[in-house]
């Protein structure tokens, strides 16, 4: 009879730390004793609430307490997990003493709402963000971003899961529910411990602050009880630099499923990949070909690419397997299709050299210049496919973000057959040492100015960041596709605004016309127009100091046709 894992139910009794469950497993025919802390899950984010960020004092390493960036009092900050289709908004305090802004990693928001440095919130103020959630569901996350602090934020704890969800996947039967599990992994440093000291040196800021410990959901030394099922693991690696290479510590094969974006248009089987500060991949882990009381470590690989400086082994989290409980998930045979842009229909190609020098001031770079909170550096029309080529000229990573939308990779170093934690959506691309890499990049959503970076979080402080301008689009959620041409209904400006936006709209015949305010509920607000008039365009002044704070959606009849669009009122 196999010897199958115990739980030391009487704990207690023999003296033990009840905080460090304990296991045994048989290991070549010895009880051997497994230590380590069950992984921890944040606590669900209540859409629409409020998230007060503030310094706290939690129990990272149990018996002792870490001084922390946490947001209700959580690190890893809490898991916002909303419907594709719905409105996110949060309410975020800042009991911080310096400012503070949030970016919501991945997501398309109106660049007023995307936590760029140059909005912050101040110390003792509030700011409500709010938008549509329009893009696919995926593993998307939420951190600090405000000017020179982002990395130090982020070190202390304040990042979290934001995770998309879309009922129209639930056919595809992927594991849900208990076997779908979120790994946040970040790298600490031993040295500090139990502190999260952040007292970058000028090497760190060269190399990233890199750490030689991981947590996985804030759990040092964690380990995660499993069935011989197959389970959905979302991996986002939440560090300021370090570079993983995921793999299982017996190299047994997974599927990846999604890439930052959501879903892969197929499932493709690998033993391990490289996972960049700022990527997320998920994966489709088999555990039925182990036995109970046998555990297997998810690790990362060593490696030499990166500066030498990268590539340390490290453990991430002990899988072990106790139960027989079935996902009821599959690896599904096929996914939705993802349309490839064409480089053919590429408008124009900009290129973004990453520069590394010793000399004076900031020394990380993109096109010789350092971040400048306030300058624009490039205009972009919206609409238009532009290839984005990223040119490496250093002898380190850069993990490069793009704000504002999700783009495609299409090379690297000329070489079209990519990795399949490439293929995909994509908003943060692994930029190796002098590697040339062609990302095709369409802005459809929203205006306004955005960044483009490097997510190693000690190279964006350093100032590897630029601002760009998207400008030229009229289309939020594309509102008037399909519609005739001379009937439109445009983004209301400005917004979010208070008490007073112009919208704006065009009709191509002489009719009745409509234009209402609406709530999420579908209740009518207030009407703007109701009554005949000329072919045209026409600007409405709307006033909304009536109404509360939030989302609203307006809509314009003319006839049998509609348009609608979403607006913010903000007070
Ligand atoms: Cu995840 Cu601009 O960053
Ligand atoms: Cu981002
Ligand atoms: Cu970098």
């Amino acid at each position: 009879m196999l010897l199958q894992s115990l739980k030391l139910g009487a704990a207690a009794s023999l003296g033990i730390q009840m905080s460090r469950a304990k296991t045994f497993a048989l290991k070549s025919g010895f009880l051997t004793e497994l230590t380590g802390n069950p992984l921890r899950f944040p606590p669900v984010f209540n859409n629409g609430g409020t998230m007060t960020l503030a310094s706290r004092n939690v129990v990272v390493w149990p018996g002792t307490t870490t001084q922390v960036t946490a947001i209700n009092g959580s690190y890893p900050c809490p898991t916002v997990r909303v419907q594709r289709g719905s409105v996110f908004s949060a309410n975020v305090v800042n009991q911080l003493s310096e400012d503070a802004t949030v970016h919501w990693h991945g997501l398309i928001a109106p660049a007023t709402m995307d936590g760029h440095p140059k909005d912050p919130i101040v110390p003792g103020g509030s700011f409500t963000y709010s938008f549509p959630i329009v893009q696919r569901a995926g593993t998307y996350f939420y951190h600090a971003h405000a000017h020179m602090l982002t990395a130090e934020q982020v070190y202390k704890g304040f990042a979290g899961l934001f995770i998309i969800d879309d009922d129209n996947e639930i056919p595809l039967g992927l594991p849900r529910g208990d076997f779908d599990i979120p790994l946040v992994i970040q790298d600490r440093r031993s040295a500090s411990q139990p502190q999260f000291t952040y007292s970058p040196t000028m090497i760190d800021v060269m190399n990233g602050y890199l750490g030689d410990l991981v947590l996985v959901n804030g759990t040092p030394d964690p380990y995660f009880e499993v069935s011989r099922t197959l389970y959905r693991f979302r991996l986002v690696n939440g560090s300021n630099a370090r570079v993983y290479k995921i793999a299982f510590a017996d190299n047994h094969a997974f599927h990846i499923v999604a890439t930052d974006g959501g879903l892969k248009d197929q499932a493709v089987s690998t033993t391990s990949f490289l996972l960049s500060p700022g990527e997320r991949v998920d994966i489709l882990m088999d555990f039925s070909s182990y036995t109970l009381g046998q555990n297997v470590v998810l690790k990362s690989l060593p490696f030499t690419e990166g500066g030498g400086t990268q590539g340390l082994e490290l453990n991430i989290l002990r899988f072990d397997i106790t139960g027989n409980q079935n996902s009821g998930g599959v690896v599904p045979a096929s996914l939705p299709s993802i349309s490839y842009y064409n480089p053919s229909d590429v408008t124009r190609t900009r290129t973004f050299i990453l520069t590394m020098s010793m000399s004076g001031g900031a020394m990380h770079k993109i096109n010789n210049r350092s971040f400048e909170l306030n300058r624009i550096d490039e205009e972009v029309p919206g609409n238009q496919l532009e290839e984005w080529r990223i040119v490496n000229g250093t002898d380190e990573f850069h993990p490069m973000h793009i704000h504002g939308l999700l783009f495609q990779v299409y090379s690297r170093n000329g070489n079209t057959n990519l990795p399949p934690s490439d293929k995909g959506w994509k908003d943060t691309v692994l930029v190796n040492p002098s590697e040339t890499i062609r990302t095709l990049v369409k802005f459809q959503d929203y205006n306004g100015i955005y960044l483009l970076h490097c997510h190693n979080l000690e190279h964006e402080d350093d100032g590897m960041m630029m601002n760009f301008r998207v400008s030229g689009l009229t289309e939020v959620g594309n509102a008037n596709e399909g519609a005739p041409s001379g009937f439109q209904l445009h983004q209301n400006y400005p917004n979010p605004f208070n008490p007073t936006t112009t919208i704006r709209f065009q009709i191509p015949e002489t009719g009745f016309v409509t234009l209402k305010v609406h709530d999420l509920l579908g209740r009518e607000v207030t009407t703007l127009v109701n009554e005949v008039r000329p072919a045209g365009s026409y600007d409405e002044v709307f006033n909304a100091s009536a109404l509360a704070s939030g989302m609203y959606s307006y809509e314009l009849t003319a006839g049998s046709l509609s348009l609608n669009r979403k607006l913010l009122v903000l007070k």
